[in-house]
This record gives structure tokens, C-alpha cells and sequence, in this order.
């Protein structure tokens, strides 16, 4: 027994070393697209060569195989109403609520909830992220507004299908889900630490189910007479991280949000899309993402845990339908979760994983933001040069920065008490 755990720690060990050695030494293997060579083969040597060439080809990649091409055009976005409470969560907090109608003729309405710190006189830094189940979520704070949620329909319980799959309808949630997920959000815990958190239901964006396309902002962007998105036009998570935008750009609007200090934030499918929207808008300037696994920070290439056949089988409205073509043949897709976050350089990126969720690859989202080093080096940062996984509780790095916990897919307080040093730390904010 003891010689068998042996042989598979010593196997497990080799496989690890195999994976470091692949990027510690720079090795240009076909399997890996390197972050640093273009695509007719010529090595990218300067920050400006990168920002020229590279970076706008991997963004290219990316559109085309992955998450689809964003609208160049946008759409209206007016405010119906906004309602403010200066003295939230025990007077604490200011606790802004914001309707906004979307579309020529608001044909989609939004809720945006924004905490900002009581205390701080100055403009302050703000997380922006998305939200699974409704903003009354967040927090048990009993003043935030109850608005209509997608739920898997009801009538249909007893039928064994992935919730996705399932039909929905839309209701408004009941008391008992207030806070539901304030363990994943630690409201208090950030504001108390000087910051700001922006947040918003992603179904309102497009709700998160196949066929949630049509109660969503993407046809809106149809021309003409088109129907259905084009085989490059972007999936859900390119509309979610577009609605993240969005929030930038109202928060653009209030004096009392640093607009140079926005960290995007998302976890598992909203880590995917904090990513991709942090590639796309240089408003973020730094990004955390927790667990978000496939099609995210982690390697698809490595075949561990979670497989692009399964996020193509389940949530093929996540993405364009160009990246079907990969069913099946993930070694053939141009890119890769290190070139997802080389799109994130030289801005700060924090990258978290949890031992117990090996659906979302921990050891190869360390090795992804590992592989994203060389990016960094272009810009004189540093990334990560460990060359083994950390043990679990002990962050690493500084601009790139990892951690792998104990426990599941979550976000624990833990993980929000990294995100804030991480914060303080690129904001030159006394460690606290
Ligand atoms: C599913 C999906 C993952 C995703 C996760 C989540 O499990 O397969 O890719 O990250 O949902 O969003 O919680």
C-alpha cells in the first residue's frame, strides 16, 4: 500500500516536472503556443513588439476560436433610477443602487449595486464583478432591491438535467436568498479594508441558460435580418464581460470611485469572463480571478479535470461557435489559458485555485500563470519563477501573483484577504 502511494507521488512528481520543465526552460514545443512567437515563427523580444504584434494576434485567436468577436458599436445605456443609502451596513458603507435601461428603446433593464466605504474621503479603488443568483446575493443587507431571477423552471423538478439545459423562468427571488452567496462576497470585509465593490446579476446581461440568448443584450447587436450569431460573433461570457464594461462605464460617473483603480473580480465562469474583459478594456487594471478552470487560467492542453469537450457539450452559448471545431481536437486550438492571461499583462493579475476543485485544473492554472512570465519580463515585471506548485496557504508572487487553498470551488474569506493584500499591494497601500 505504502509503496503504490509512493509510486504514484513519484509518477505525479515526474508529470509536474515535466509540465515546469516545458515552460521553465522556454521550450518553443509545437503542443504549447509560446506567448512570445508570432505566428509566421518570428520571436517577440521588446514590450512595444508585443503590444504591435503579439498581443493584438492572440486577441484575434481568441475572437475567433473562443469567445467571439465584441460589437465594435454599443448600445444606449440611460438611468431610469438611483437610489442612495448613506448609512448601509451598520454605517459602514454608502449603498448605491442604479436602474439603467439598455437599448435604443430599454429594451433590457439592469440593477447595478455599488458599496463604497463611509469613511474615505478620496476617490477609492473598486472590485467589479458579476454575480450567479441576484444582487440580494451579496450580502444579507436587507435594503438591497429583490429583482426578477432566472431559475431552472420549477415544474420540471424531478428530471434529471444540468440546470443550464433546463428551462427557466423568471421570478422574483425570495427573502430567504438574501446573502446566500455574502460568504463568496465578504461586502464588509472589503469595504472595511478602503475599497469598493461594484455588482451586477449576469442574467440580466443574458441569462445564463441554452435559449438565454433571447432575453439578452446580444440581439440587439443583430443587423438586418440575422437570427442567430454568426459563427465568430461573441457567446455569453463575451456579452457578460461587455456588460462588465458597462459597469466601468457608469462608475466612470461617480466622484467617490478612483477610475484608475479598477480591479475586475470573477469566480469560476465569471473568472473566465473577468479575463476576457480585462483583455479587452484597458480600464481594468489588474484582475483576480478565482478558479475559473477551462477557457479560462487554466491549460486546456494539459487534459486535466474539466475538458473543452465538456464546456463545448454543456455551455456551447457561453463561446462562439467556431470553437466546436475543437471538439475533440483541443491540441489543434491556436491558444491556450497562459495566452488568456498574457492579454492581461503587464497589469496585475492574481490567479487562485482550490485544492479540493480539480475540476478547474489548481496545478494548471499555477503553471498557466507560471507560463505568463516571460510576458511580464518584456515589461521589466516579475512573475512567478516558483517551479512547483506553493503549499497550500502560502501565496505567491507579486504583479502575477497564486494561491492554491484547501477546500472546494468557493470563495472564501481567505481568498478575498489575498485579493485585498494583493490590492494594498499594487495600490502601495500599507500592508496591513
Ligand atoms: C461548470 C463549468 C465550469 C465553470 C463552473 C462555474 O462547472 O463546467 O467551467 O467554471 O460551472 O461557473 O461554476
Amino acid at each position: 500500500m505504502y509503496r503504490a502511494a509512493r509510486l504514484v507521488l513519484c509518477v505525479c512528481a515526474l508529470l509536474a516536472e515535466r509540465d515546469a520543465a516545458c515552460f521553465a526552460q522556454g521550450v518553443r514545443a509545437e503542443a504549447w503556443p509560446d506567448p512570445l512567437v508570432l505566428a509566421d515563427g518570428r520571436l517577440v523580444q521588446t514590450a512595444s513588439a508585443f503590444e504591435q504584434d503579439r498581443r493584438p494576434e492572440i486577441l484575434r485567436m481568441f475572437e475567433e476560436n473562443v469567445y467571439g468577436k465584441t460589437p465594435s458599436g454599443t448600445l444606449p445605456l440611460r438611468v431610469l433610477r438611483s437610489s442612495v443609502e448613506p448609512n448601509a451596513l451598520q454605517g459602514h458603507a454608502r449603498r448605491i443602487q442604479v436602474t439603467l435601461a439598455v437599448g435604443p428603446r430599454g429594451e433590457r433593464t439592469w440593477h447595478l449595486l455599488l458599496y463604497l466605504p463611509r469613511q474615505e474621503q478620496q476617490p477609492v479603488p473598486v472590485f467589479i464583478g458579476l454575480n450567479f443568483e441576484g444582487n440580494q446575493t451579496v450580502d444579507p443587507d436587507p435594503g438591497i432591491d429583490l429583482n426578477p431571477v432566472w431559475v431552472a423552471d420549477p415544474a420540471l423538478n424531478g428530471l434529471h438535467l444540468a440546470k443550464e439545459l433546463s428551462r427557466h423562468v423568471r421570478v422574483v427571488p425570495g427573502q430567504k436568498t438574501r446573502g446566500a452567496a455574502a460568504s463568496q462576497w465578504q461586502i464588509e470585509k472589503i469595504v472595511a479594508r478602503g475599497y469598493g465593490v461594484a455588482t451586477m446579476y449576469a442574467g440580466e446581461i443574458e441569462p445564463d441558460f441554452i435559449g438565454g440568448i433571447g432575453y439578452g443584450i446580444r440581439p440587439l447587436f443583430f443587423s438586418g435580418t440575422q437570427s442567430l450569431p454568426l459563427a465568430n460573433d461573441w457567446g455569453a461570457i463575451g456579452a457578460w464581460a461587455w456588460g462588465m464594461s458597462r459597469i466601468a462605464d457608469v462608475l466612470s460617473r461617480d466622484p467617490q470611485v478612483d477610475q484608475h483603480k479598477l480591479i475586475a473580480f470573477g469566480f469560476s465562469r465569471f473568472g473566465k469572463t473577468a479575463l476576457w474583459a480585462v483583455a479587452q478594456d484597458a480600464r481594468f487594471v489588474a484582475v483576480v480571478s478565482s478558479e475559473s478552470g477551462q477557457a479560462g487560467a487554466t491549460l486546456s492542453r494539459r487534459r486535466h479535470g474539466e475538458s473543452i469537450d465538456h464546456l463545448l457539450i454543456a455551455f456551447p452559448y457561453w463561446f462562439c461557435r467556431n470553437y466546436q471545431h475543437y471538439l475533440g481536437r483541443v491540441e489543434d486550438l491556436p491558444v491556450d489559458g497562459h495566452l488568456l492571461l498574457s492579454l492581461v499583462a503587464p497589469r496585475p493579475l492574481y490567479v487562485a485555485s482550490a485544492i479540493d476543485d480539480p475540476f478547474s485544473d489548481p496545478e494548471g492554472e499555477f503553471l498557466a500563470a507560471r507560463a505568463v512570465s516571460p510576458v511580464y519580463a518584456l515589461y521589466g515585471k516579475s512573475g512567478i519563477s516558483d517551479r512547483f506548485m506553493p503549499a497550500l496557504d502560502h501565496p505567491i508572487g507579486s504583479v502575477v501573483s497564486y494561491h492554491v487553498r484547501p477546500g472546494g470551488h468557493d470563495v472564501t474569506a481567505y481568498d478575498w484577504e489575498q485579493y485585498l493584500n494583493f490590492a494594498d499591494r499594487i495600490f502601495g497601500n500599507p500592508v496591513r
